[in-house]
């Protein structure tokens, strides 16, 4: 099966009313985006303040919107969180959850991940479900192990046919904005052992769930990474701030 190419931005905590304007401006102006319809999906998390400006500067565009964060609640007394119904409201089709920068400073555990990716699906937002480990875990032969812990809670709590609707983001901690990158055949590796758990459960899911890697993924490496069988797409942390490297990246698939 065929499984559609996805190109994400994660924009985190950077940005700001002017900046976004001109990169976006920058990006639907690009031949770049006009050739990439056929061949892959465009999407950029936003910080989720600026959905609103997101959605109305994009409303004509090939680009999807999504958020960073959504909380595991439906609604209520829950200070400060933002829920999927509210992202909802606008046109959020993504969001990320269980990046590593919430588990490791916002304690988020597996269950609550999983929770939120419940949740999300309840609004009817794709979640991207992020998995990876540390060094100090891959050093000691665990790799496996723990993405697997943390993609099995999230299959957890979805029947057959949501765990179909979910996209995975593969990003070794260790290689988050370091500048260091999973060579193409560790990162492969990886995503077939994602897959085979994906199949476990059912082979449509594995089909046709998107495999995303993130770690540093930039215009000279994308191309090979995207190469592999596994890896469906990108989850872009700094390239996806600039407009040339994130367009050469989109390129690159
Ligand atoms: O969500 C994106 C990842 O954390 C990758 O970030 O491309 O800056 O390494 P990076």
């Amino acid at each position: 099966q065929q499984r559609r190419t996805l190109i994400a931005g994660n924009w985190k905590m950077n940005g700001g009313l002017a900046a976004n304007a001109s990169l976006l401006e920058s990006l639907q102006a690009a031949p770049e985006l006009a050739a990439s319809g056929s061949t892959c999906e465009v999407l950029v998390c936003v910080p989720v303040i600026y959905l609103s400006q997101c959605e109305s500067l994009l409303s004509s565009s090939a680009i999807a919107i999504g958020a960073q964060d959504v909380s595991a609640h439906l609604s209520g007394a829950y200070t400060g969180e933002i829920s999927s119904a509210m992202l909802a409201d606008f046109a959020c089709k993504y969001v990320i959850v269980g990046h590593s920068e919430r588990r490791a400073y916002h304690h988020e555990s597996n269950e609550l991940v999983a929770q939120k990716a419940l949740q999300a699906l309840r609004s009817g937002i794709f979640p991207i479900v992020c998995v990876g480990e540390t060094l100090e875990q891959r050093e000691a032969g665990k790799t496996n192990e723990v993405v697997v812990t943390q993609l099995r809670a999230v299959m957890d709590v979805l029947d057959d046919g949501a765990l179909a609707r979910i996209v995975v983001a593969y990003e070794p901690v260790w290689a988050i904005g370091t500048g260091k990158t999973a060579t193409p055949e560790m990162a492969q590796e990886v995503h077939a052992v994602l897959r085979s758990v994906l199949a476990e459960r059912s082979d449509f899911a594995a089909n046709r769930v998107r495999i995303l890697y993130g770690g540093s993924m930039k215009p000279d490496n994308a191309q090979e990474l995207l190469a592999m069988p596994d890896i469906d797409g990108g989850l872009i942390g700094g390239a996806s701030l600039k407009s040339a490297d994130f367009l050469s990246i989109i390129k690159a698939a």
